[in-house]
């Protein structure tokens, strides 16, 4: 006689493909009744706009019909969006105005260079800025502000970020653990350290922190992205097709995650010839617009392939600093410019939903 257990084994064989989990473990089938062979069940999807859902509910109905004894199967198909960010009270970071999460499908594409070009140039405008280095795996932030050797000091139980340009910043690599070792971390000791970077340290009153996540689309970007409290994450692309396509799987990911996104950016967009000052579309033109506009994301920037952007990053010194009037420079700030715009926007729509949330009249019972 088919069991339950048989059957629950059966549908974790179903995997989500934008989640990349099964969805059994997912907590996806409700209600699960199975009597002399007559199977009931509800499957609950992550979200209604999913474009997976007729291929995951084809998968279910596939994976049942290969189960010897099942009679009869009646399934119910609904979906319920996921609760995208926690916001439990030590986590609030009441004194950070806006946490901004930048992202990349793909490693290599200047995440990093986006996220400290960024936050400089937000520093600029006058805003109060922290850098959180959240590649734990590949820390590259202290080498790119020069600030390899820095001895984070502790007050009142809290970590005191290190000061730099005017930016308040954190990175794994100040404490001088080697690569090697913290590639045996696993998921939740990262975020439970990055979570540690965020509520035990003296962040005091920021606009704007910038968080440089780890690349890819793996567990620890994606849980990280849902475990800080953050406005929207920004996501990093290069023009190229292998990098747009995982940056298009990135933008499905977190949709579906329910984390707002803030717009993308371009990085490597094109060359400016230094002998006849024209731009030369070298890996193609216009891929991160097409992204935006197929996706309904805000593009918010195109930054310039300048070898004065990776000289400086190996020797501390970023553009924004160093060669404030190059076209790269004057499109890290125009980007920036747009980000916060972005962050307003989001941050009044955040307050309405919570406006109308509070208008609301109780549920009488
Ligand atoms: N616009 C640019 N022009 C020229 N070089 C650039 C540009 N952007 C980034 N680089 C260089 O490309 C390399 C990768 O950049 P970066 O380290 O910022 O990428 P990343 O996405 O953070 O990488 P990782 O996945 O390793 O974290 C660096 O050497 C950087 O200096
Ligand atoms: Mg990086």
């Amino acid at each position: 006689m088919v069991g339950v257990d048989q059957v629950l084994e059966k549908l974790s064989t179903v995997i989500d493909p934008d989640l990349k989990k099964d969805i059994v473990s997912m907590g996806m089938i409700k209600d699960l009744e199975l009597n002399d062979g007559n199977l009931k069940f509800t499957l609950e999807l992550t979200t209604p706009a999913c474009p997976f859902n007729a291929e995951i509910e084809e998968d279910v109905r596939k994976a049942i019909s290969q189960i010897e004894g099942i009679k009869n199967f009646d399934m119910s198909v609904t979906a319920k969006v996921m609760e995208g960010r926690s916001l439990d009270a030590d986590m609030a970071l009441s004194t950070v105005k806006n946490i901004i999460a930048v992202a990349s499908g793909k490693g290599g594409v200047g995440k990093s260079t986006v996220a400290l070009n960024l936050a400089l140039a937000l520093s600029q405008s006058g805003a109060k800025i922290g850098l959180l280095d959240a590649d734990i795996y590949g820390p590259s932030i202290p080498l790119m502000l020069g600030l390899q050797k820095v001895a984070l000091e502790v007050e009142d139980n809290k970590l005191q970020p290190a000061e730099s340009h005017g930016i308040k910043v954190i990175s794994f690599g100040f404490f001088g653990e080697q690569e090697s070792q913290a590639a045996i971390y696993r998921g939740p000791i990262i975020s439970g350290i990055v979570k540690q970077f965020l509520v035990d340290a003296n962040w005091s009153n920021l606009d704007y922190l910038i968080v440089d996540l780890p690349p890819g689309t793996g567990d620890i970007p994606l849980t990280l992205a849902q475990t800080i409290p953050i406005t929207g994450i920004l996501v990093v692309t290069t023009p190229q097709d292998v990098a747009s396509n995982v940056a298009v799987k990135a933008i499905g990911m977190f949709n579906k995650l329910n984390v707002p996104i803030l717009g993308v950016v371009e990085n490597m967009s094109y060359f400016i010839c230094p002998s006849c000052n024209e731009k030369h579309y070298i890996f193609g033109e216009g891929g991160a617009k097409k992204i935006s506009e197929k996706y309904n994301i805000p593009f918010v920037g195109e930054i310039p392939l300048n070898s004065g952007i990776m000289e400086g990053s190996d020797k501390g010194k970023p553009i924004i600093l160093t060669d404030p009037n190059s076209p790269s420079a004057e499109a890290f700030r125009k980007s920036a410019k747009n980000v916060a715009a972005q962050c307003s926007i989001l941050a009044a729509k955040l307050r309405e939903e919570m406006q109308a949330e509070a208008a609301e009249p109780a549920p009488t019972s």
